[in-house]
């Protein structure tokens, strides 16, 4: 059976943490999709356009078994499009586990033939997030053993 999987964020950057779980996912589905989410409610720092383009930049070496795609829909419909049977979500700590528990009961409600799963980051990346990088940088801190040298030139443009 070919196993289509999505990795859903927001991705505002893309860190090693993600880069971690999608190294690992992309090992275990036959195709998987990173869903790279519009998220006005979060007001992004980068653009839709700015992080679907940074995602497949520092994605490029998996280019043969993981897509990029953004998306402003329901993220069940979105999955349906890709025709994804999976749902891939990082699970840091137990701090993340409440909101997770809740996304994973709505998307299966608005669709149950849907399995999210969870996988958890190598432990030298259980702390990062993508706000925590995001003020690091914007107060000169160093964020190179976090990101990717094209998401810190990035950031770097962000805040001059
Ligand atoms: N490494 C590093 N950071 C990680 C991580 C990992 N492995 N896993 C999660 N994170 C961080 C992210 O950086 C982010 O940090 P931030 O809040 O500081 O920016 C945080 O954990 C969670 O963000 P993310 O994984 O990007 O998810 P999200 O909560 O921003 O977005 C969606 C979740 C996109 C899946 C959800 O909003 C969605 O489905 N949207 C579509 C609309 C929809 O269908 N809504 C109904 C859902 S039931």
């Amino acid at each position: 059976m070919n196993i289509v999987a999505i990795y859903p964020g927001t991705f505002d950057p893309i860190t090693n943490g993600h880069i971690d779980l999608i190294e690992r996912g992309a090992r275990m589905f036959d195709r998987l999709v990173v869903a790279v989410a519009a998220n006005p409610g979060k007001s992004p720092l980068f653009t839709l356009e700015e992080r679907v383009d940074m995602v497949r930049q520092v994605l490029s070496h998996l280019s043969d078994q993981v897509e990029v795609k953004g998306f402003d829909s329901l993220l069940v419909r979105f999955a349906r499009s890709v025709d994804a049977q999976v749902i891939v979500r990082g699970l840091r700590a137990v701090s993340d586990f409440e909101y997770e528990f809740q996304l994973a009961g709505m998307n299966r409600r608005l669709e149950s033939s849907i399995e999210t799963i969870f996988l958890t980051p190598a432990e030298q990346y259980a702390f990062i997030s993508s706000s925590l990088v995001r003020e690091v940088a914007k107060l000169q801190g160093d964020i190179s053993p976090f990101v990717h040298p094209l998401v810190q030139a990035a950031l770097s443009r962000k805040f001059g």
